[in-house]
């Protein structure tokens, strides 16, 4: 592509002033703990199962929709103006085609998410109403991250799930970029073109921080909700389409009271409280 091209002189000249030399630096020792969580040691073993990878689907379509509807709601502010490839990156689409493909038709209905996700969700909408300069920093988290380990995260996931084709991965393909390394390149340089103060860089620095951390938080509790669970979650429950996802507490196991328990249970208060009275009497 000419634009990615363009900028490998642009990408020679960076310093460390740079905001994309400066995240990178920042966010490095979150970056070792991000990938030792115990689900990405899993990818990259070689080991992660179709129920992991499912779950971790839900909470990525949750965390996507969030920061894709704040970067296009945001896409003219100076912050997220340079930043904005919505035909490159977009994943949104690409998770809804995987849901689909592991959880058929109805995958809306299925979408379970640990609370975890529901707190990095609400922050991505927080900083998208109140401060959108901010979103690069997660911007950057999660797309220069699935451009990056996350391309071969994806081919051990296309091997350890078993699955024959490309099917049920479109999350990890990006059919607008034809070379990742060149664009992250042009994505680095248009990052350090946005202009801010050393207070909202500064800013940015820590939301970045404050983005890897989420993040691990996602991962950590889809694990505890795994083993609290175990197979338990291909029953859970329906909802309707329009509903948001179904957020589990975490820990602590999905009970469900069946209905007849419930009325067996009234059914034995009620007489012994009436043959308590009747004593009484
Ligand atoms: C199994 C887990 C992971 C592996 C093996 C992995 C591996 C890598 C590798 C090899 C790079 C390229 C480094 C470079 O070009 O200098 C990279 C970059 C990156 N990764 Fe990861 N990663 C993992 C998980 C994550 C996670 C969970 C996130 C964020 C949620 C993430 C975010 C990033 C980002 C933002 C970059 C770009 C760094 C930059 O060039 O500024 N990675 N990763």
């Amino acid at each position: 592509m000419e634009t990615e091209k363009k900028t490998q002189t642009a990408a020679e000249q960076m310093t460390d002033r740079d905001l994309s030399e400066q995240i990178k630096k920042v966010t490095k020792e979150s970056h070792v703990r991000a990938e030792n969580t115990e689900l990405m040691l899993s990818f990259q073993k070689g080991q992660v199962t179709l129920q992991q990878y499912k779950l971790l689907l839900c909470s990525l379509y949750e965390v996507y929709q969030a920061l894709e509807e704040e970067l296009d709601r945001n896409s003219n502010h100076p912050g997220v103006a340079p930043i904005y490839f919505p035909a490159e990156l977009a994943r949104l689409e690409a998770i809804e085609k995987d849901l689909e493909y592991f959880y058929g038709q109805d995958w809306r209905e299925k979408i379970v998410v640990p609370t975890a996700t529901k707190r990095y969700c609400h922050r991505l909408r927080q900083i998208g109403k109140e401060n959108p300069a901010f979103l690069v920093a997660h911007a950057y988290t999660r797309y220069l991250g699935d451009l990056s380990g996350g391309q071969v995260l994806g081919r051990i996931a296309q091997k350890s799930m078993g699955l024959k084709s490309s099917e049920g991965l479109s999350f990890f393909a990006f059919p607008g970029v034809s070379s990742p390394n060149l664009f992250k390149q042009l994505y680095r340089s248009r990052m350090n073109s946005v202009e801010l103060t050393e207070e909202e860089r500064n800013g940015v620095l820590e939301e970045a921080v404050r983005a890897f951390e989420l993040n691990i938080q996602v991962f950590d509790d889809l694990q505890k909700m795994l083993s609290v669970t175990e197979n338990k979650l291909q029953n859970c429950s329906t909802h309707s389409s329009n509903t948001p996802a179904k957020t589990l507490q975490i820990p602590g196991p999905i009970i469900k009271t069946a209905p007849l328990l419930r009325m067996v249970l009234g059914l034995f208060v009620a007489l012994a409280t009436v043959s308590l009275g009747i004593y009484a009497f």
